[in-house]
């Protein structure tokens, strides 16, 4: 026997003890679930990369939000698959109190007050460009695009939205959120910054279910490049001066490193987001029977929480929520 006076895996020897010494957990309530909303009744469509998440029209989606309520998810996030024929260069419907997006929030918070709602505030849902931001001669119209996101921002608002997402990644939109919130009375709505969203192509198939791909070039010129972590400090500082509530990371597996680094220099909470093509890597493989889905899942999720995201906007959080019951 050679003497070892520290042996760590004492503290594994058990299940029991593995549970004493576990330093990380996922909750259900550490979940945001992300859902794709589409116009008609009693319809849900297919996505094809995103096994198992559809497309719902309203009265569907209240369903679904009402079972996951039951499973312990309090919050939603919410994007609106529009007809090409809704979409404008100025992101118009995204103002339409009648229009498909802001009158289902509306109902939601009138039927499950208790959900908490999350928006998305960039421009592409609504954009005929298919761009986050507004775009004159190809290019993506930084100060222009604050205008309307400000709008989009206090619409969603004023239709029960408790927490705003901008993902466009525009300089200066959340101070200008938070300005315009503030002006109009919604100074409790919270603002959950994309802070450090980089320009990935993990986000393939959300683009494919709300058909919102850019029309041209890519979304270099505002989203951060892969290559960079210091310039996340960048954004974060910003964020924290412009008045953010939560500062997040997206995508979130490949970028681990930035949860972390952000997690270390800030105080405010970090959200991460699992992305699209992050759910649909596990799903392809697991479906070819290469790997074990489930395990993958809960282990992914793990490790995003143990980098340091407290919220995980997850498209596997109803399956974690039903994996726990
Ligand atoms: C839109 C937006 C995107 C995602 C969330 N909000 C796509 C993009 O920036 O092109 C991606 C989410 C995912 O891939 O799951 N601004």
């Amino acid at each position: 026997m050679i003497n070892l006076t520290q042996r760590p895996r004492r503290n594994r020897k058990n299940q029991a003890i593995r549970n004493l010494v576990k330093e990380n957990d996922v909750m259900v309530s550490d979940l945001i679930f992300p859902l794709f909303l589409i116009d008609g009744k009693n319809k849900k469509t297919q996505i094809n990369s995103m096994p198992n998440i559809f497309r719902l029209s309203k009265d569907l989606m209240l369903k679904e939000i009402e079972t996951c309520l039951k499973l312990g998810i309090t919050t939603f996030d919410i994007f609106p698959s529009l007809n090409d024929k809704l979409k404008d260069k100025k992101a118009t419907e995204s103002l339409n109190k009648k229009g498909l997006y802001l009158s289902t929030l509306k109902e939601i918070k009138k039927q499950f007050p208790e959900a908490v709602i999350m928006t998305d505030v960039a421009m592409d849902p609504y954009s005929s460009d298919g761009h986050d931001g507004f775009v004159k001669n190809s290019e993506i119209m930084n100060d222009e695009t604050l205008e309307i996101l400000a709008k989009m921002a206090v619409a969603q608002a004023e239709s029960g939205a408790d927490i705003i997402g901008p993902s466009d990644m525009m300089d200066g939109r959340v101070g200008v959120i938070r300005n315009a919130l503030d002006k109009y009375g919604y100074s409790n709505v919270s603002i959950m910054s994309y802070t450090a969203k980089y320009a990935s192509a993990f986000y393939g198939p959300f683009r494919e279910a709300l058909q919102s791909a850019p029309k041209f070039g890519d979304k270099k010129t505002y989203q951060m490049n892969p290559a960079n972590s210091q310039e996340a400090l960048i954004e974060a500082d910003l964020d924290v001066i412009e008045g953010a509530d939560f500062l997040m990371v997206k995508p979130a597996l490949s970028y681990l490193d930035i949860i972390k680094l952000l997690k270390e220099n800030f105080s405010l909470p970090i959200a991460a987001y699992n992305v699209s093509g992050e759910y649909s890597m596990v799903k392809a493989a697991a479906a070819k029977g290469w790997i074990d889905g489930d395990k993958i899942r809960d282990e992914i999720l793990l490790s995003i929480k143990r980098a340091g995201a407290s919220v995980i906007l997850t498209y596997f959080a109803k399956e974690f929520a039903l994996s726990k019951k």
